[in-house]
């Protein structure tokens, strides 16, 4: 990914973090999806009292990105407070992988700058995709 781009996912995502409703972890994330036109639609963590109603913030940035007809994501970048950067949950990789045609790039980030890239396949091998659902998939 371009460094320019790169450097404003990476801004939004920070804007975008300070509205995680984190009332129950207090680990607030922000995410920044950059779609194939060029848009960029960010999303925080948003959490419930009932906790496994809890919104990922990857999730929220992809399902912003998709409810704007958006639905082919270029790459996507998470910022978290933490020391080292985090990696997305097991159903955001999922869900990052609906929506990537192939592998795509996945930067995780803390807000100090320190970087991970891995591409969604490298996140997610042998996921489960809509060909898995042909009666002829050969298996
Ligand atoms: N969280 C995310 O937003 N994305 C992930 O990929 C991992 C976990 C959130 C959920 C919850 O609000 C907090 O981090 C602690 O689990």
């Amino acid at each position: 990914m371009e460094k320019e781009i790169k450097e404003k996912m990476f801004k939004k995502a920070l804007e975008a973090q300070k509205n995680a409703y984190v009332p129950y972890s207090n680990f607030p994330l922000g995410a920044a999806v950059l779609m194939k036109d060029g848009s960029i639609y960010t999303g925080v963590n948003i959490e419930n009292a009932s906790f496994g109603l809890t919104n990922c913030a990857e999730r929220s940035a992809i399902f912003t990105a998709v409810s704007q007809g958006k639905r082919n994501i270029e790459a996507l970048l998470i910022v978290s407070s933490t020391k080292n950067p985090v990696t997305p949950c097991g159903p955001c990789r999922q869900v990052i992988n609906e929506f990537a045609d192939g592998k795509i790039e996945v930067v995780m980030m803390t807000e100090e700058g320190k970087e991970l890239t891995m591409t969604s396949t490298e996140l997610l091998p042998g996921a489960f995709n809509d060909s898995a659902m042909e009666k002829n998939n050969g298996l």
